[in-house]
């Protein structure tokens, strides 16, 4: 029972990710409007770890609503009416997002902000009720281990096929966190992907977001 659960683990992991992503993401833009203007050199870099960030998001959030959410109502009591409609508010964030990106070169950081501002309005208060909700103790005590290890598989199988561009996505997620967590992340993912695929085949792919990862 002192075992930490497995899903709660790596929803709190996205979490981290995801929260990093914004926080970098609103940090930048307010560099970028004190010094009138993004670089040349890190527009499409900045354009492409935010257009990221949406997409992991997106992710994120199919997964709790395909999968993690139904299967946890059976066990847990959450507000899950509000946490599916902060999803739908958030989707509506995130396509603005889009919207956003081609102008940033030409002025449209002080937009971007806004709407990254708006993401982040919803986002800390969605997690925080999905981390008090959602906690270990609780998953521990009512859902067996093998079922928790089976939820993490089809959690994971789900998010590769909503989630963007792998040679983008997967970076995304591996230099967004860093230490145990990375480590812990990392672990399940086949060895060529970790080692070959994101590190030498894809780096110039992803290159230009490396300003922005840890
Ligand atoms: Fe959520
Ligand atoms: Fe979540």
């Amino acid at each position: 029972m002192n075992q930490i659960s497995p899903v709660t683990a790596g929803l709190f992991r996205i979490h981290k990710i995801i929260s990093r992503g914004l926080s970098i993401s609103i940090r930048k833009c307010d560099e970028y409007l004190s010094k009138q203007g993004i670089p040349s050199g890190e527009a499409d870099g900045f354009s492409m770890y935010v257009s990221t960030l949406k997409w992991v998001t997106h992710s994120h959030h199919l997964s709790e609503d395909d999968i993690a959410f139904p299967y946890f109502k059976d066990y847990v009591d959450a507000p899950y009416v509000q946490l599916k409609a902060d999803h739908v508010a958030m989707a509506r964030i995130l396509d603005s997002l889009d919207q956003c990106l081609p102008e940033i070169s030409s002025g449209g950081v002080g937009k971007l902000k806004e709407v990254l501002y708006e993401f982040d309005k919803l986002w800390g208060p969605h997690i925080k009720i999905e981390e008090e909700n959602f906690t270990s103790e609780k998953l521990q005590a009512v859902i067996e281990m093998k079922e928790q290890i089976n939820l993490v598989d089809k959690l994971a199988e789900h998010s590769v096929k909503n989630s963007g561009p792998g040679p983008l996505t997967l970076p995304f997620l591996f230099y967004n966190i860093e230490g145990r967590d990375r480590d812990d992340f990392m672990k399940p993912i086949p060895w060529i992907v970790k080692k070959v695929l994101v590190p030498i085949i894809w780096r110039s792919q992803w290159k230009p977001m490396s300003p922005f990862f840890l």
